[in-house]
């Protein structure tokens, strides 16, 4: 059983981190296929905790390569800074590196003018909330066919050329959002700076991964974002400009559909959102406050607060059909302890009637319908086995699984590797 991908079922963060960290203590590679530094996955280890942005989730693991495929966005600076520090934390060595990380040569580089537009828009009234890490519009040069691929920075002349006419193309509409843009001098300053450590990573990933694939060897796709931050998918335009849902391991990693043998769907035990956009389920009130405090529900990239709110079954459904997810791993269980009830959202009221669908097109609108579940005192980060949880809590999974018709693989309690119960392992069949 060797692709598996981990895709996120909710507006990310999730606990992907923890989950392919968990995953792939013998996987031979972990390729990140979607997305950019937008991304914050967090991995505990003992008493450390390290948060990883662009690095796949795998780097902690000594055999795993880990991969940065080209549906990927990436800042050159921020890697090398990534890098570096898991240098300095001791988790990668300079002799190794180039065998732990390899990076697609036609991942698109972002630059700062990306980031100065981003964060220009974020300043005016189309505002979405974003990361500010100029991933959305380096997703609009490569749209528009005048991106930039790290595998450009091998030839200085062309990278110069294509800097210059992005930015030509990109000062308009700085001039109109009232900023300016970096000079071309600065962000080849900036190429030159870079290149010599970026293009010894480069590689056409495509190949890497599928030769694993061929030789039967574990590999974990690893999703960031999450559906409802899916570009067709997610609460459009309140989305990130890539691909998380399932399908995006294909596309974003070059490996064909047939190679792909479980689709893992991360699910929090409740709802979170970060940035703008519809949140039916969302809760402004002291039970909210609670989950943000009790999960620790603070972004990983920029340190905001998260909205928090029920867990939303429709939504999960949604998520289950359009990633095809075969089994669930469910985080945070633990948050849920010492709320005396446990609202879930099973269907929603709309103008055309009520419905167990996810209404997609009519999220503000429409009203979640809730059913109130009883909730549990004692806490159960020790949870070894499903039966060492309270009957309310295994009442709780049981609904879960039962509505959303996928399966449980995981049940996360805690942070940290061992407080998981796996009951199934998506590369040893049991736990
Ligand atoms: P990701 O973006 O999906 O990888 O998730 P993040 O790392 O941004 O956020 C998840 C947070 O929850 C991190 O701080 C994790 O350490 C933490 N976490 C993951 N699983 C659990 C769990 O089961 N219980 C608790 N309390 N924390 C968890
Ligand atoms: P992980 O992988 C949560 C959200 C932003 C914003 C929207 C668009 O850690 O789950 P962008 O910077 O991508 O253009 O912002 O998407 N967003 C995330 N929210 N977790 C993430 O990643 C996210 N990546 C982007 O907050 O609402
Ligand atoms: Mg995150």
């Amino acid at each position: 059983m060797p692709g598996v991908v981990v895709v996120g079922a909710q507006w990310g963060d999730e606990g992907k981190g923890k989950v392919v960290d968990l995953f792939t203590e013998r996987a031979k590679l972990v390729v990140r296929y979607a997305g950019g530094p937008n991304a914050g996955h967090t991995l505990v280890v003992g008493d450390e905790k390290i948060i990883v942005r662009l690095v796949p989730s795998g780097i902690l693991r000594t055999g795993t390569r880990c991969v940065l495929a080209q549906g990927m966005v990436i800042d050159p600076d921020r890697l090398l800074g990534e890098i570096d520090e898991l240098i300095s934390k001791k988790k990668l060595d300079h002799d190794s590196l180039a065998s732990r990380l390899t990076v697609s040569d036609r991942a698109h580089a972002i630059l700062p003018y990306h980031v100065a537009i981003d964060s220009l828009r974020e300043k005016g009234d189309a505002a979405i909330g974003t990361t500010k890490r100029g991933v959305g519009p380096c997703y609009e040069d490569k749209a528009a066919r005048r991106g930039i691929p790290l595998g450009a920075f091998r030839d200085l002349a062309r990278t110069e050329k294509l800097v210059a006419a992005a930015i030509e193309a990109w000062s308009p509409v700085a001039k109109a959002l009232g900023g300016e843009l970096p000079s071309p001098r600065d962000v080849m300053d900036l190429v030159r700076r870079v290149r010599d450590r970026i293009l010894p990573l480069l590689a056409e990933t495509s190949a890497v991964v599928n030769d694993a694939l061929v030789k039967n060897e574990d590999v974990l796709f690893e999703g960031a974002q999450g559906t409802l931050l899916d570009l067709d998918h997610g609460t459009y335009p309140f989305v990130t400009s890539s691909t998380p849902t399932s399908g995006g391991a294909c596309t974003g990693s070059g490996v064909g559909p047939t190679r792909i043998d479980r689709v893992i769907g991360l699910v929090k035990a409740y709802t979170t959102r970060v940035g703008g956009g519809p949140f039916p389920t969302e809760l402004t009130d002291a039970v909210g406050d609670r989950l943000r405090n009790a999960g620790q529900e603070f972004g990983s990239v920029t340190g905001r607060p998260r909205r928090t709110g029920w867990l939303d079954l429709p939504g999960l459904r949604y998520a289950v059909r359009v990633n095809g997810i075969d089994g669930v791993a469910l985080t945070k269980l633990d948050v849920m302890s010492g709320l005396d009830e446990i609202m879930v959202c099973v269907g929603y009221e709309t103008p055309a009637g009520r419905s167990r669908e996810f209404p997609i097109d009519d999220l503000a609108t429409a009203k979640p319908i809730y059913e109130t579940m009883r909730g549990w005192k004692e806490s159960i980060a020790s949870a070894k086995k499903l039966a060492d949880l309270p009957d309310a809590a295994r009442a709780y999974l049981d609904r879960i699984e039962k509505e959303i018709g996928a399966p449980l693989d995981v049940v996360s309690v805690g942070s940290r590797r061992d407080e998981t119960i796996v009951l199934r392992h998506p590369f040893h069949g049991g736990s």
